[in-house]
């Protein structure tokens, strides 16, 4: 069969990397570890026993085809699980297993195994290797690629990590099949919103394609996620520790985090606090100039048409006053990325608070239509 795989290249220090993306890649995922990993042969693969019922056999024939021996370490299921003990247990059963530091660790999950993994990868005999094969969309367009490690505290998520760029990223759309539905669709929301900060056609893909994205239709999959790692990459690339351009990644994430928080972490998954900060995002921009009325409209279409959303029971004030204190930990300001156009946002600090206010009680009305 010919190869059609794409190759997305992550330009990072101390060396760069290649995103390979192929509906049906698992199936040929030892074949190209061998290019990278010539002389080794032990992989310890973490997941969690979801992920591995249903496509773990899959990556291990593949991976014994090409003469690697690999063998499973897995964690429990759950954000839960993303914590430091998880990260010396894990560390435990390595080195019960002869883990020395030429082991490669495969991350093969969603973000969750994925953060865990790429952190202990980070510290296990101070830095192995790691490769990315991540399950969900969300893992696939954002968490698998730019080499943020992670686990949470209780004093909040991702407070403990490092940055540990993976040797290459394996993203096969096809084992998206399996994923339940509300995660699968909170994963395009980010997907979407690749394409309102740099990527027109992306965007409008979703307006005129969504019910093949949404019936999970292998090529159109495959090329949304294709683009979307494409935007990150550039982003990741140009400004790999965060700040300048890496800001505008969190279009809909300010107020989308602090909806999350505001709710408890329950409720709304990721994506879809994000969907419902995007389309805030979208008014606030409307209001205060920034954007015209169409663009706006089209945001908040595009965002609607993937299905509905929960509602959100929430307190303007509440969320002012997380922005608020969320601004205190940044540089003073509250920051904003607003959308000018489709595939152009800007950051914004200047944002009256009324007209966050409005957006608000703007995005609580829809969710309750
Ligand atoms: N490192 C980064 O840059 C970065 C970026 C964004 C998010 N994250 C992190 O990612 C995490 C969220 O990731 P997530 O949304 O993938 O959640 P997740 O990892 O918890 O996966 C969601 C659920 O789907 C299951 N699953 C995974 N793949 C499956 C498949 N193919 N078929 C069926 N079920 C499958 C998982 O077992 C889990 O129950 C958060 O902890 C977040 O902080 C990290
Ligand atoms: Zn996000």
């Amino acid at each position: 069969m010919m190869e059609r795989v794409q190759r997305v290249n992550i330009a990072v220090q101390p060396r760069s990397y290649e995103v390979w993306i192929e509906s049906g890649l698992l199936t040929r995922a030892g074949a190209h570890l061998r290019e990278l990993f010539a002389g080794r042969h032990h992989l310890f693969v973490v997941t969690n026993p979801a992920v591995r019922r249903k496509w773990g056999k899959k990556l291990m024939s593949a991976l014994a085809a090409s003469g690697f021996e690999a063998k499973f370490v897995e964690m429990s299921d759950g954000e839960r699980y993303k914590r430091l003990t998880t990260i010396e247990l894990l560390a435990e059963k390595l080195s019960r297993l002869g883990a020395d530091r030429n082991v490669v660790l495969v991350a093969f999950g969603g973000g969750v195994v994925g953060d865990v993994a790429g952190l202990l990868a980070s510290l296990y005999m101070r830095g192995v290797d790691v490769i990315q094969v991540p399950t969900t969309v969300l893992a696939q367009v954002d968490a698998s690629i730019g080499g943020k490690t992670g686990v949470n505290l209780p004093a909040g998520k991702n407070l403990l990590g490092t940055f540990h760029q993976p040797r290459a990223v394996l993203i096969d759309p096809a084992v998206l099949s399996t994923l339940p539905e509300r995660e699968f669709r909170s994963g395009l929301y980010e997907a979407l919103k690749c394409g309102v900060i740099g990527n027109a056609e992306l965007f409008h893909q979703f307006e005129q394609n969504k019910d093949k994205i949404l019936k999970r239709d292998p090529a159109a999959l495959e090329w949304v996620i294709a683009e979307s790692v494409k935007l990150k990459a550039s982003v990741v690339s140009a400004d790999e520790k965060e700040n300048g351009l890496r800001r505008l990644l969190n279009f809909g994430h300010t107020i989308g985090h602090a909806l999350e928080a505001e709710t408890g972490y329950r409720g709304l998954l990721h994506g879809e606090a994000v969907a419902w900060g995007m389309i805030a995002a979208a008014h606030i921009a409307e209001i205060t100039g920034k954007t015209d009325p169409a663009t706006a409209e089209r945001i908040q279409g595009a965002v609607l048409g993937l299905g509905s959303l929960p509602p959100l029971e929430i307190r303007s004030r509440n969320i002012l006053q997380r922005l608020q204190a969320d601004k205190k930990t940044r540089d003073g300001v509250v920051h904003l990325v607003l959308p000018r156009q489709i595939g152009k946002v800007e950051v914004a600090t200047d944002v009256p608070e009324d007209s966050i206010r409005q957006a608000l009680h703007e995005i609580r009305r829809l969710s309750h239509l």
